[in-house]
């Protein structure tokens, strides 16, 4: 790729202050100073120094965010603050975006990166991938519940909805359960408790494929993925 564009990239401002730095002759690339913004590199091979610092290339950013309430999963939006305003600025460089949707009020586990073909796949209905949620439940949850939801529900809209797996932590006039599913409908954990006749009082997704939740992290606060966490994920990533 271009010089100048991998500097750009990486966050060394515009491509006319990048001009300047290579003007300075700031720029090294395998120990030569290069002052040509069109000259070709490979980021993965070339060694590129700004004043003698290496510059760490890298095309995609993942994070893990533990989702607060009253923010939205949405890029931008004109009234309320979206997970994207959460992220300082060296994050937002990168342009993620989160990887499908939580409700306003749904806490819990969210995916934010720029990588479009990962998100695809996580989102693809043909994977299943599955997605774990906590959520207290208006209601006595019994096993009859749990039979229904492995069977299949259906939803106000009409659609029957594939197996869940529901496990109850506590059932008492409000329940405490887990629930697995494998789809991603608009509301659907709220929804298939609606078609038991119960309500979710509070929702928090605990895991998305094989991401869980890092509890360390506290509501808003985020991280990058590590890399057994990114390891894990390579089921999703297509090769070239
Ligand atoms: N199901 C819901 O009802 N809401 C969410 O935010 C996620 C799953």
């Amino acid at each position: 790729m271009r010089l100048d564009k991998l500097l750009s990239n990486t966050g060394f401002g515009s491509r006319k202050e990048v001009k300047q730095l290579l003007k300075k002759g700031a720029v090294r690339v395998n120990g030569e100073t290069v002052k040509d913004g069109a000259a070709h590199v490979d980021p993965n091979a070339d060694e590129v120094t700004l004043l003698g610092e290496r510059i760490i290339y890298k095309e995609f950013i993942y994070l893990m965010m533990n989702k607060p309430q009253n923010v939205l999963s949405a890029t931008e939006d004109l009234r309320d603050r979206t997970v994207i305003d959460l992220l300082d600025g060296e994050s937002q460089h990168f342009k993620p975006f989160p990887v499908g949707r939580l409700d306003k009020d749904t806490e819990g586990f969210l995916l934010l990166t720029n990588d479009g073909k990962l998100a695809h796949n996580l989102l693809s209905p043909k994977k299943e991938v599955p997605k774990t949620y906590y959520a207290h439940i208006a209601g006595v949850v019994t096993e009859e519940d749990a039979v229904q939801f492995a069977e299949g529900v259906t939803l106000d809209d009409g659609y029957f909805t594939k197996p869940g797996q529901l496990k109850i932590i506590q059932s008492a006039s409000v329940s405490e359960i887990e629930l697995t599913i494998t789809e991603g409908k608009f509301h659907q954990v709220k929804r298939m408790f609606e078609a038991v006749g119960k309500k979710v009082i509070y929702l928090k997704r605990l895991s998305m494929g094989p991401l869980q939740l890092d509890e360390q992290l506290s509501l808003g606060a985020y991280r990058e993925l590590t890399n057994e966490e990114l390891a894990a994920l390579s089921v999703y990533m297509p090769k070239e």
